[in-house]
């Protein structure tokens, strides 16, 4: 288990940190020359063990490792938490230097978006449902960041993890519509004692609040329960989670639903695999989480 206290042992590291945009083109240039494959960990910094998983396995699939620090402003909403957005860079890079991590790629909001920046990719449709109900011009700004990220670290492959499904899902369909020379790699979601998603928003809980946010894990296990011993309706399915959410005060629900994995809409009973998806307001903080349901 990740703990803030854990000392940092000493090992000769050649971990380095780049924030020029060319300099990293440069490296990964001579990388790529060299014949070395390079795996890539998109984050936004304020690291949990969930991050550190995701840079284990690019571990494994890669001889050189990039995770690129960036607090991507356009894909928070003008009402969200991008100034209290947690950060903590060199406890960060304690963590990643421990992970074997070859490069942290930490550019500024400058070097990413120059005066003159007008270029955004979109991925219609899957940006619709769930988050983008609520997140217009979210995921808008996820493809587009990651889409630069990835013109600029050129990695063989990257981790996403599933605990963000529709973002992974929309970089998926990107790299597929836009024959971007990659492999992008699904990483299960790793979760706290009592199930709860690590997420870097989860400082934001009070103690209280916390106990309530395990109820979203609990609706979670709910329905693989009932899929399990046979329920197919969807409609009973989403009550039930629902139910579950709903079961103490001040957990407000924005969306809790089965919906098809591949186009993210609401499906009506369950064939083969279906998604449970799931995003709570707990006072100021917003939590999501998911789960594949497999009959
Ligand atoms: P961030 O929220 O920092 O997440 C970075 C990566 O870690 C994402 O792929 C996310 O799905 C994964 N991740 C977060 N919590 C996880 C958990 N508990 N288990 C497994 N993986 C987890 O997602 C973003 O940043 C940004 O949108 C980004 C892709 C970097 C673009 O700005």
């Amino acid at each position: 288990m990740f703990s803030r206290t854990t000392p940092i042992p000493f090992t000769e590291s050649s971990m380095r940190t780049i924030s020029s945009v060319r300099e990293m083109q440069e490296f990964s240039e001579q990388a790529r020359k060299e014949g070395k494959r390079i795996g890539f960990v998109p984050t936004m910094g304020y690291l949990h063990e969930g991050h550190c998983a995701l840079v284990r396995k690019a571990r494994e699939l890669a001889q050189i490792v990039v995770v690129s620090i960036f607090v991507n402003p356009m894909q928070f909403g003008p009402k969200e938490d991008l100034s209290r957005y947690p950060r903590d860079f060199e406890r960060d890079s304690g963590l990643l230097e421990k992970e074997g991590t070859d490069i942290i790629f930490a550019p500024s909001g400058e070097e990413m978006y120059p005066k003159g920046f007008t270029t955004l990719v979109q991925v219609r449709e899957l940006e619709d449902h769930l988050c983008g109900e609520t997140r217009k011009g979210h995921f808008v700004g996820v493809a587009t960041v990651v889409a630069k990220l990835f013109n600029i670290v050129k990695p063989h492959c990257a981790v996403f993890g599933q605990k963000d499904f529709q973002q992974l899902a929309i970089i998926e369909r990107m790299v597929r519509d836009l024959n971007m020379d990659l492999t992008i790699v699904p990483f299960p979601t790793v979760r706290e004692e009592g199930g709860l998603a690590m997420s870097s928003r989860n400082i934001y809980l009070s103690p209280e609040e916390r106990e309530k946010a395990l109820l979203i894990y609990a609706s979670i296990a709910r329905l693989q329960t009932s899929v399990r011993s046979g329920e197919r309706k969807a409609t009973l399915l989403k009550e039930e989670a629902r139910r579950i959410l709903n079961s103490k005060e001040g957990i407000a629900i924005e969306y809790a639903g089965i919906y098809d994995p591949e186009t993210l809409t609401g499906i009506e009973s369950i064939d083969h695999k279906a998604l449970y998806a799931a995003a709570v307001r707990i006072g100021n903080t917003r939590l999501i989480d998911n789960i594949i349901l497999e009959v």
